[in-house]
């Protein structure tokens, strides 16, 4: 295992997309950011310089943390932010994960252009568990604003809405021919015939899961989450924001142009936001293809809303090798919904001059101005409550449509959730019809988990448990539970420290939809929260 270190210079740039220039926030100059190498085993230190105007985190999307939660990066959860002119130095080690992770800023909209892939290698000698692939390349899907995405959201939480939509959708930070002014810069990949390359996907989208097609290519997904899975050939993918997949792309004996191209997933009857429904795009080329203007061939893509197609992708997905917990210490049952709380006069932009709010078993989440993790371990008082409840305050019918306005009324706070070390942690999170259904991307911090069972309508705890998956479920750190439908997830809180728990929309987490989980150290000093790290911003 080697140390690896990297440099990230976060500061402002003026780029151009669909016709527009804007100041946006990059890492080292690069939209999309720097990929970060590194093997399994390696200990990886990354410097963050804060040159930018703004408060920056950056959290390692998927990487364990295993006793190192201060490395973990979400802004007043476990560090407070690296203010303009300030750096941090963050170290971590990665354990048991090879395929592909991300990182991103965690606060405010700043992951909009603040991200980029980290590649993780098995060990020196160590093989892929597939054939080993001619080439590799990353491709980073995301969304472009054509607004400053501070002023996004930081318009939204004024008005008490939900931030707008973007105008666009890019691969490689690219939105591809069919969006204005962007057909000269369409992300291009050279590729030759009967090889294999391996795509290392990210969904880095800031309120999207996409469908992903290449025309004419057959496709085989090899690991989700840096987590491997049976290989699983397909013509099609389904990637929630938040989601890494390796995918192998073997290439028949032909020539030309082949779109690579995503399309939103987007189910969200009936007060869903209207969003921008072109294809983003980019070329996949064939080396030696003469002519310059020939067309690439598109591909057959879903529907919008397509959720059994999304749910059959998701549902296929099965772990290479799995140590699934077969016993459960701890039960949740985590309804996932919106809400509204109320504004003085009726003045905020929500349904009835409310507030709109995500929430979390009817609570929507209160981002304190002290880092849990801080004030957990300094002793703080008042800065979090231990209550979060593990079962939903209200019961109702979770999948009718609009349920009367009673229970649209979450309740403010900063609730933990507290688990006892190496407690097994079953979790079913249960989609709800207040105000609209949707496909939530449900992701945890500090932990792999495997996704035991899925659904559509109400879980049922007498009859679902019988079907749950303890053989081969994928492990993941990011789930899509179904639209309308309910996800069982299963993991074990073997990681001391304090650990992010929200929906990957952003526009949801902005609102509250989160939640976090504090896991007591265990008896041997080797599984307690270790001391932070010099130079940890403070608040
Ligand atoms: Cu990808 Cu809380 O993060």
């Amino acid at each position: 295992a080697a140390l690896v270190r990297y440099k990230f210079t976060i500061a402002t740039q003026n780029v151009t997309r669909l016709c527009k220039e804007q100041e946006i926030v990059t890492v080292n100059g690069q939209f999309p950011g720097p990929t970060l190498y590194a093997h399994e085993g390696d200990n990886v230190v990354v410097q963050v310089q804060n040159k930018g105007p703004y408060n920056v985190t950056i959290h390692w999307h998927g990487v364990r943390q295993l006793r190192s939660c201060w490395a973990d990066g979400p802004a007043y959860i476990t560090q407070c932010p690296i203010t303009p002119g300030n750096s941090f130095t963050q170290r971590f080690r990665i354990i048991d994960q090879e395929g592909t992770l991300w990182w991103h800023a965690h606060i405010s909209y700043l992951r909009a252009t603040v991200h980029g892939a980290l590649v993780i290698y098995p060990r020196f000698r160590k093989p892929y568990p597939f054939p080993k692939p001619t080439a590799e390349f990353p491709l980073i899907l995301g969304e472009w604003w054509n607004a400053n995405v501070e002023d996004v959201i930081n318009d939204a939480i004024r008005r008490g809405a939900v931030p707008l939509e973007s105008d666009g959708y890019t691969i490689n930070s690219q939105p591809g021919d069919l969006f204005p002014c962007s057909a000269n810069d369409t992300t291009r990949i050279s590729v030759k015939s009967g090889k294999t390359y391996l795509m290392r996907i990210v969904n880095a989208a800031m309120n999207h899961a996409y469908f992903f097609k290449i025309a004419e290519h057959n496709l085989t997904v090899v690991a989700v989450d840096a987590s491997y899975t049976k290989p699983y050939r397909t013509d099609l993918l389904l990637i929630q924001p938040g989601q890494t997949m390796d995918v192998l792309l073997t290439t028949p004996k032909t020539s030309g142009l082949f779109y690579i191209a995503v399309r939103v997933y987007n189910s969200q009857p009936p007060r869903g936001l209207p969003f921008v429904n072109t294809t983003g795009t980019a070329i996949l080329e064939y080396r030696g293809t003469t002519s310059n203007n020939s067309v690439p061939l598109m591909p057959t893509l879903p529907a919008f809303t397509d959720t059994q197609t999304a749910f059959n992708f998701a549902n296929s997905l099965r772990s290479l090798q799995s140590s699934v917990p077969q016993s459960v210490d701890e039960e949740m049952l985590i309804t996932e919904g919106f809400g509204l709380v109320s504004c003085p006069n009726n003045s905020c932009a929500g349904i009835n001059g409310g507030r709109a709010v995500g929430s979390l078993n009817n609570i929507s989440f209160v981002t304190p101005d002290i880092a849990i993790l801080q004030s957990y371990y300094y002793g703080v008082n008042g800065v979090f409550t231990r209550d979060f409840p593990d079962n939903p305050p209200l019961k109702f019918n979770y999948s009718q449509q609009n349920p009367p306005l009673s229970i649209w009324q979450p309740e403010l706070g900063t609730k933990v959730k507290v688990l006892k070390f190496n407690s097994n942690v079953q979790i079913v999170f249960q989609n709800t019809g207040i105000i609209t259904i949707q496909n939530h991307p449900i992701h945890l911090h500090g932990h792999d988990f495997y996704v035991v069972g899925q659904g559509f309508g109400n879980y049922n705890p007498q009859t679902d448990p019988a079907n749950f998956n303890l053989v081969d479920p994928q492990m993941l750190n990011t789930v899509g539970v179904p639209t309308g439908g309910w996800a069982a997830i299963r993991f074990t809180a073997n990681n001391p420290g304090v650990w992010l728990m929200h929906c990957h929309f952003e526009s949801h987490s902005a609102l509250g939809f989160e939640m976090v989980f504090l896991t007591e150290n265990g008896p041997r000093k080797l599984d307690a929260l270790p001391s932070p790290p010099r130079g940890l911003p403070k608040c």
